[in-house]
């Protein structure tokens, strides 16, 4: 996720897009970088870090120009640097390009162009584009980008000018969020509207595959065979403030909603049909993968809690032992850790102190250490000897949803990655469960849809003091989640516990009108489930039940309940788990908590 801005008009474009890019930080803050055009020539500044250091190089190098395009990135493909940072210019430096995406075909891409001549200075997707654009033109910039997208797999916001043609900024978009703004005289893209709030509230809301031209005289929309789209005027009513979380009120809600692109993203060009797991990123070979005889999952929280789900999977596809330990726990316990040890590191931002230290210590014993994080350039990935990103985007709200969901993803490709160079599983599994996978970003959109249940829900229970997750196998992992959610945003004492544990001790606490959440969506597990739900609400509990679709049964057991989609079991908790980061949303919000910024808590907790 990156954000882009341009502008053409009269003023100086420098401090305008500039400023554009200070509303859409929250979108990546790893770089940034503005191209404006002056006297027929691209002038391009870039810098690695914060939003900052591009102001501050500016004031050192002042742009002059009134048409220029900006972007402030999170690293995809490439590191945080100075050369990475965009916009990315053609070799021969007349067309420069900002871009907010993936390009899946990138390596083809760049193969090809390479064959032709072209050289490459960045280690970007992003760099294929511009050059691609460059061998196509032939005097028309429009025709040009057209034909250089028609070459381009993947998803893209993508804002190009060229020197030759200095009064045009030409812009395109495809899974990725593009808008046009229409202020007097002066005109903006922008890949959110806050970007351009301070200057018109009168936007065009781009569709897939739409292009717009933008000269002095106004703004041209045209489809991919260049016919002109008429479109309506959207006025913006929002707050910019509101605007920034996309008209939802609180970061946590906008964040679970993206889950299933961030899902989607995250599998991208790693998952795909009839086609081998291809983990870019990680350079283990086959070799070091059969001779790990032990692997330890070490995380702190959230991370954590996926990684014991990643102890059910990998377990059971890899049949290989797996321990999962609290980086705070694992750092002081004197681990048993040799070269035949494998550290899975997972941590949404890559600078929690304990993980890193778990890190450390994992290496100065010899282990090979995979790190599973959200922040291209941190520490972790940093230190780590592979790198598996999840693309989530940046994480704004303290309570972490979708790094979780797309860290679950992760896990469940080290497991098939592992289990195709272990041969643990047959070509046939390994499809089947790739195959239920892309199911997920579509599942996912309609555990969202189960919105009405889950607040009414929580208005009937949120001035409670306390409650339980109940769950078993890979549910007991997901109950734990849902379980720290509740308490992290709602303040609510909650336990989550092991479904069969629950009669050897924990049920004395069980009384009339005591809440329940129950998982039950594993088939093996169901049965034992129900059991342990009615030795619960035999004691007075208020229970929500979750079970997957078809478990009509369930329905005599509990209170209400709420159905997940079939799929593999062990994708499940992907699905599970929404409906649970709505629960607390909702509890914190009918409580009138700080839900994007709870009390005593930290987005990236960087000391012991
Ligand atoms: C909970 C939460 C924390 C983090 C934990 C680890 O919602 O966000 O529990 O998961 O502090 O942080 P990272 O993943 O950045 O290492």
């Amino acid at each position: 996720m990156c954000g882009i801005v341009g502008f053409v008009g009269k003023k100086q474009a420098s401090s305008i897009l500039v400023e554009g890019l200070s509303k859409l930080e929250y979108r990546g803050y790893d770089s940034a970088g503005v191209a404006i055009i002056d006297n027929d020539h691209i002038n391009v500044v870039k810098c690695k870090g914060r939003l900052k250091n591009l102001e501050n190089k500016l004031s050192e190098h002042p742009l002059k120009g009134i048409l220029g395009i900006g972007h402030t990135r999170w690293a995809t493909h490439g590191k945080p640097s100075d050369l990475n940072a965009h916009p990315h210019n053609s070799q021969d430096g007349t067309i420069s390009v900002v871009h907010n995406g993936i390009i899946e075909n990138y390596v083809q891409l760049r193969e090809w162009l390479t064959s032709k001549g072209y050289k490459f200075v960045s280690e970007t997707d992003t760099e294929v584009i511009p050059q691609l654009i460059e061998y196509f033109y032939k005097g028309d910039i429009v025709e040009a980008v057209m034909r250089a997208i028609s070459k381009i797999k993947g998803s893209y916001a993508v804002g190009v000018i060229c020197s030759k043609e200095p009064g045009k900024l030409v812009a395109v978009r495809k899974d990725s969020p593009l808008i046009v703004g229409l202020g007097k005289d002066e005109y903006y893209i922008a890949s959110d509207i806050p970007a351009v709030l301070n200057h018109t509230r009168d936007i065009y809301l781009l569709n897939d595959n739409e292009f717009v031209v933008i000269t002095k005289d106004g703004v041209k929309l045209l489809s991919e065979d260049k016919k002109e789209i008429k479109k309506d005027v959207y006025h913006v009513t929002w707050s910019a403030n509101a605007a920034e979380k996309g008209g939802f009120d609180h970061f946590m809600m906008k964040e679970i909603h993206e889950q299933p692109k961030a899902i989607k993203d995250t599998m991208t060009s790693r998952i795909m049909p009839g086609k081998p797991i291809t983990l870019d990123d990680i350079k283990i070979t086959k070799e070091q993968i059969k001779n790990i005889d032990k692997i330890y999952i070490v995380a702190c929280g959230t991370a954590y809690h996926a990684g014991i789900v990643g102890k059910y999977v990998i377990e059971k596809l890899v049949r290989m032992p797996v321990e999962v330990d609290i980086a705070s726990e694992f750092r002081y316990r004197n681990p048993i850790i040799d070269e035949r040890t494998l550290m899975i590191i997972i941590s949404q931002s890559g600078e929690t102190a304990d993980t890193l230290a778990a890190l450390r210590e994992a290496k100065a014993h010899g282990a090979r250490v995979i790190a599973v994080t959200n922040v291209a350039g941190s520490t972790v990935s940093r230190e780590a000897d592979d790198v598996l990103y999840t693309w989530a985007g940046p994480e704004i709200a303290v309570a972490s949803t979708k790094a979780y969901t797309t860290q679950l993803i992760t896990m469940y490709m080290i497991a098939l990655f592992f289990a195709q160079n272990r041969n643990t599983l047959s070509q046939e599994e390994i499809e089947a469960i790739k195959n239920d996978m892309l199911t997920l970003p579509e599942k996912a959109k309609q555990m969202l849809e189960q919105k009405e249940v889950l607040q009414k829900f929580a208005s009937r229970i949120y001035m409670h003091k306390e409650m339980f997750f109940l769950g078993r196998g890979i549910d007991y992992a997901v109950a734990m989640e849902g379980s720290l959610k509740v308490k992290e945003v709602s303040y609510i004492h909650s336990e989550a516990y092991a479904g069969g544990e629950l009669k050897h001790g924990t049920i004395a606490l069980i009384e009339d009108g005591t809440v329940v959440i129950a998982l039950a969506t594993q088939t093996s597990l169901y049965q034992k489930m129900i059991s342990n739900i009615r030795e619960v609400t035999t004691r007075g509990a208020r229970v929500l039940g979750f079970t997957v679709e078809g478990n009509i049964d369930m329905e005599k057991a509990v209170d209400s309940v709420l159905y997940v989609p079939k799929v593999n079991d062990i994708l499940l908790p992907v699905l599970t788990v929404i409906p649970l980061q709505l629960l607390a949303y909702y509890i914190a919000v009918q409580k009138g908590c700080d839900v994007d910024k709870p009390r005593n808590l930290a987005k990236s907790v960087t000391v012991e």
